[in-house]
């Protein structure tokens, strides 16, 4: 038996990366797996592979959320998992940063898991419970040079988190944030290991290690909502001033 047996989880960005792996571990455990993404071709070859579902949604489109939910809530059933998931990254110091830039990183990061939590309410109401894991990022935890649009729009999403817990809760819907550190994707490729260096994991960490905390959020953290959950092999508990002493 898997421990989501009966679910239908929809997961945004589940092309590749961390969302790949989302997808993969939610299909073994028994979820009826939804992935969306921009990216058709891989989206749907990781589906065909995996005996998941494909449909296109770009998370920044209110009318194909509209659409993607209502097809998969008829054919697949009630959604009662959603992870928020798709998200982009660009660097650019605040006193260059275009107006162009910080519009497309916060449309993408904040306001497509606003359009995603809002889309699949009725659906996840339905359901009888629910759970919404919105994938935020330390950059949601601290602040980081040159990133300022991508830090402001994961500490709006892990603010967004905890008010739409409190809006949720009376119909049985938890809202949790993710708070990953350096994980392995096509996103941090070309990132050096060095960044991880004064950590103390000091390496990155993979997709699966992230899968397996979203797995115990849907699956098994029944008491918990509108929380943050780091996984990032430490890399925000301080600040080492001085190598190991031993
Ligand atoms: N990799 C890291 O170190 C790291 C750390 C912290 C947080 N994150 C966050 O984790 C999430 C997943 O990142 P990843 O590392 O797997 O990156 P990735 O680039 O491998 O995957 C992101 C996915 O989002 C999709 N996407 C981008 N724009 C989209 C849009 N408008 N609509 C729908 N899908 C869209 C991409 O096509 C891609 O498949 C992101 O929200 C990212 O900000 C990543």
């Amino acid at each position: 038996m898997g421990k989501l047996d009966g679910r239908v989880a929809l997961i945004t960005g589940g092309a590749r990366g961390m969302g790949a792996a989302h997808a993969r571990l939610m299909v073994e455990e028994g979820a009826t797996v939804v992935i969306t993404d921009v990216l058709d071709d891989e989206g749907a070859a990781l589906a065909e592979e995996i005996g998941a579902v494909y449909h296109r949604l770009d998370v920044t489109d209110e009318d194909a959320w509209a659409s993607v939910v209502s097809s998969v809530h008829a054919e697949q059933g009630a959604i009662s998992i959603l992870i928020n998931n798709a998200g982009v990254v660009g660097f650019s110091p605040i006193a260059t940063a275009t107006t162009e830039e910080w519009n497309r990183v916060i449309g993408i990061n904040l306001t497509g898991t606003f359009f995603g939590m809002r889309a699949v309410i009725e659906s996840m109401s339905s359901a009888g419970d629910g759970v919404i894991i919105n994938i935020s990022s330390t950059a949601g935890i601290q602040g980081y040079s040159n990133l300022s649009a991508y830090v402001a729009s994961k500490w709006g999403v892990r603010g967004l988190t905890k008010s739409a817990a409190l809006d949720l809760g009376h119909r049985g819907i938890r809202v949790v944030s993710i708070h990953p550190g350096p994980i392995r994707t096509p996103m941090t490729d070309g990132f050096g290991d060095e960044m991880t260096q004064s950590q103390p994991i000091a390496r990155f960490g993979e997709s699966e290690e992230v899968a397996k905390l979203a797995l115990f959020l849907a699956a098994d953290a029944t008491y918990s909502t509108g929380t943050e959950f780091i996984i990032d092999g430490g890399a925000t508990v301080g600040q080492a001033l001085q190598p190991p002493q031993e």
